[in-house]
């Protein structure tokens, strides 16, 4: 826990009951916590508000929050250290197509309130912070919040929540700007999810998410078939794995092997042209992530992300533009890139 608490009193009482939108009235305690009007009371621990636990998640969705929980515990300032920081920062300016950090630091300087939907340990809600001027919110359905809190620190225009993001703690039309990276489709129902956090953008407003896509189907067989058995087996053996799938990434990267492929096989989703082996097994066969500027724990940290969660869907573009159609949002930016598709859209002002 940090030494001070993160979110203040007047933040805190700007949150409000998820399933009613009753507002909450902050009881110092011991032990503090937040109330409604009905005598509903959600724990504020260690600063940070507390709606999981009184919420009934879906098991699925329990058992990610639960997988995301163990990943956070063992990297627990992941993308606060230079190098995952940079390589992060370098691949969401790309993604959501910002042609540098000034021109987001720009966005973010006219954004009141910003929402990292979804924020891990907070590598993005610091670079909200330095940026945006005034509220910004972490919410978190693992106990990621709590290395959050201890790595962002005591900020008086920050508010951490342990939340689902598909209930939240929020009004409608709060926020000025919502980013939802890497998490919708860890939700029990993305779909819902995306009209959840749509709703909570003010009209005018933007909304940025990523979600994984659907890849070749080699890799496609592969990935179902592991995660059969790595949502399924014990801690032990899923880390296990993990780490095996991490051995094969490390061993194959280190061989700097490459090969040429003469012709594309579009049915297999094959490309021709000169690979690293490495890489090309990556991509068209199974995830066997290494990344030799990483320490391991980081490493094996992100093939168990990819075969543990339960709840891990992918997504074509046509299926995602949909979405976006329906809720009648306006498209800035589109990316589709190898891993997922990133999207950064506006909310009509009526
Ligand atoms: C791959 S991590 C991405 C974290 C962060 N956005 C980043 O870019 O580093 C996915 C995160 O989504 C969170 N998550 C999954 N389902 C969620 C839900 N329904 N509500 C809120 N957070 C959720 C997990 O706990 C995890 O921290």
């Amino acid at each position: 826990m940090p030494a001070e608490a993160p979110s203040s009193t007047e933040l805190l009482e700007l949150l409000v009951e998820p399933h009613t939108g009753s507002p909450l009235h902050l009881v110092a305690g011991p032990p503090p916590r937040l109330e409604s009007e009905s005598g509903r009371a959600y724990p504020v621990d260690g600063g940070v508000a507390r709606f999981v636990a009184a919420d009934a998640l879906p098991a699925e969705q329990a058992a990610t929050g639960d997988t995301f929980s163990t990943k956070w515990a063992r990297v627990d300032t992941f993308g606060h250290d230079a190098a995952t920081r940079d390589f992060h920062h370098r691949w969401y300016l790309e993604r959501y197509g910002w042609p540098d950090e000034a021109a987001f630091a720009a966005f973010l300087g006219q954004q009141a309130r910003v929402l990292d939907a979804g924020c891990g340990v907070g590598r993005d809600v610091a670079w909200y912070l330095a940026h945006a001027p005034g509220l910004v919110a972490g919410v978190d359905i693992s106990t990621a919040v709590d290395a959050a809190a201890r790595n962002v620190g005591a900020h008086p225009r920050l508010l951490l929540a342990q939340a689902d993001l598909a209930n939240l703690p929020f009004p409608p039309g709060f926020f000025d700007y919502v980013a939802c990276d890497q998490v919708l489709h860890h939700t029990f129902d993305p779909r819902a999810s995306f009209d959840h956090l749509v709703s909570r953008v003010r009209p005018g407003g933007v909304l940025a998410f990523y979600v994984y896509k659907v890849k070749g189907p080699l890799r496609e067989f592969a990935d179902d078939h592991l995660r059969s058995l790595a949502t399924r087996m014990p801690e032990a053996e899923a880390l296990r794995l993990s780490e095996a799938l991490t051995r094969f990434g490390q061993a194959l990267t280190e061989q700097r092997l490459t090969m040429e492929v003469p012709v594309a096989i579009p049915e297999l989703g094959i490309s021709a042209g000169r690979f690293d082996v490495q890489r090309w097994l990556y991509w068209n066969v199974f995830k066997c992530f290494y990344n030799a500027d990483w320490d391991w724990e980081t490493n094996v940290m992100t093939n168990y992300d990819w075969y543990r969660p339960v709840t891990a869907y992918r997504y074509r573009p046509e299926e995602i533009r949909e979405w976006i159609a329906a809720a009648g949002l306006e498209i800035l930016h589109e990316d589709v890139g190898d891993a997922g598709l990133s999207y950064r859209c506006r909310k009509p002002t009526h």
